[in-house]
């Protein structure tokens, strides 16, 4: 686990680097980091701070302004779940709540809410690991929650 911070921790450093004689760096540089380590560990904030010479508040505050930013590491599997209008015009409230509830449990699921995949016609329409599957009711989004935790993440 130590070894895993100190080469997070180098990592970091060498993003700060790169990236430090931009206009503005912060935000690239949050971005490089989630890029390369899949989320900004809480190492990050005190490393960045540092390099930018900032604190550690400015750096936390930006951090968790932007939702895109992840603090933890990611599921092994992403799921996005339609909470936009033609998709809880037809049930999508009630398949949110069941993937939500069924990702819940250590699935290894990572449940994201999103606002209109482009599927509309197929509503309600959920998204694991960038397939788009449409018409799903809350037992099916279950299932395919249960499933995506008996499988391998995408290569
Ligand atoms: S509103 Fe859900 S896919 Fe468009």
């Amino acid at each position: 686990m130590e070894q895993n911070s100190d080469t997070e921790r180098n990592q970091i450093r060498d993003i700060c680097a790169d990236h430090i004689d931009q206009q503005a760096p912060l935000l690239p540089i949050l971005h490089a980091i989630q890029s390369r380590l899949g989320y900004v560990p809480d190492i990050a904030i005190g490393e960045v701070a540092d390099a930018l010479n900032q604190t550690h508040a400015e750096i936390f505050g930006v951090l968790t302004f932007y939702h895109d930013f992840r603090r933890q590491p990611p599921g092994r599997h992403q799921l996005k779940v339609c909470r936009a209008e033609a998709c809880q015009a037809v049930g999508g409230r009630a398949v949110w709540s069941a993937a939500a509830s069924a990702a819940d449990n250590g699935s290894g699921v990572d449940v994201e809410a999103v606002y209109c995949l482009g599927n509309c016609a197929c509503a309600p329409s959920i998204q694991l690991d960038g397939h788009t599957i449409g018409r799903v009711t809350p037992d099916r989004v279950s299932n395919i929650v249960t499933g995506a935790n008996q499988t391998r993440a995408p290569s």
